[in-house]
């Protein structure tokens, strides 16, 4: 129940869990939900360390907050977390499946490993996390005093489910088949009152991309794909997370919210063609 400290807060009372919330835009995301006052369960798979640190400044805004280790990709895992989630804490309202990586390689090199292992963790750990939470929305149904639906998915996908990526085919793969998956999911899960959408970054200043940011030439050659000429930060991804997390967007379901400094408007053609 939403407590009177946390009363006016958008996601009060709401209890989510981030995959892969240790670094980069989980753990911006999973911040700007614990400042909206949803208790966060941290879900990581390295770096116990920078788990448990995210946790303690989590609990700092008053909400509560727990790091569970488990593989996306594993679905024994996913299972026993979302199990022991529910045990804990009662249920799940809010699912935002971020765990991703990049294995990048020329086409005509790609190992099958490099494909499997980024298609299993990027397209198969979401499906795993979204189908337990859909069971849990399902079982659970609506508390209003919560929330006016039943759950929502957030999924994280990329600039990359529309834009073609030579040298990342499997990156690019894993997020297209994300887009389809998503609307997918939200169409059979709308009449439970189950939201599902998907966020698509563009380039955002993380770990995931240091070599397209660090050096002053990466930067700029970086910016000729962005006309907001900025980098994006994991708070701009953050807010809007909460924003889709919350009741303010109850009529949206099915949709991929682009957040890239317009770097899906081809930029090339700016000048013309
Ligand atoms: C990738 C980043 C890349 C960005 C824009 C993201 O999905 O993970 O490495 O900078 O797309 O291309």
């Amino acid at each position: 129940m939403p407590t009177k400290q946390n009363v006016s807060k958008l996601l009060a009372g709401q209890k989510a869990l981030v995959t892969g919330a240790n670094s980069g835009i989980g753990k911006g995301i999973a911040l700007e939900l614990a400042k909206a006052g949803a208790d966060v369960v941290i879900n990581y798979v390295a770096d116990p360390d920078s788990a448990n640190q995210l946790v303690g400044e989590i609990k700092s805004f008053g909400v509560n907050s727990y790091a569970h280790l488990a593989d996306v990709s594993n679905e024994e895992q996913v299972i026993q977390m979302f199990r022991k989630m529910i045990e804990d804490w009662g249920t799940i309202d809010i699912l935002v499946n971020n765990a991703g990586i990049q294995k990048d390689s020329p086409f005509d090199q790609m190992t099958l490993e490099q494909w499997n292992k980024v298609i299993s963790i990027n397209l198969t750990g979401q499906f795993l996390c979204a189908r337990e939470a859909v069971k849990e929305f399902r079982r659970r149904g609506i508390r209003k005093e919560i929330s006016c639906a039943a759950g929502k998915i957030i999924h994280i996908s990329s600039v990359h489910e529309v834009i073609p990526w030579a040298c990342h085919v499997n990156y690019a793969s894993s997020k297209g088949g994300i887009m389809m998956m998503m609307k997918s999911i939200a169409q059979e899960v709308a009449p439970f009152k189950i939201r599902v959408n998907s966020i698509c970054p563009g380039a955002i200043r993380t770990p995931i991309n240091t070599k397209a940011w660090n050096t002053p030439e990466a930067y700029d050659k970086l910016m000729t794909l962005v006309p907001y000429n900025r980098i994006g930060e994991i708070d701009d991804i953050g807010r809007a997370a909460v924003w889709l997390a919350s009741d303010q967007s109850d009529y949206i379901t099915g949709t991929s919210i682009y957040i890239d400094g317009g770097m899906t408007l081809y930029p090339g053609f700016a000048t013309g063609g």
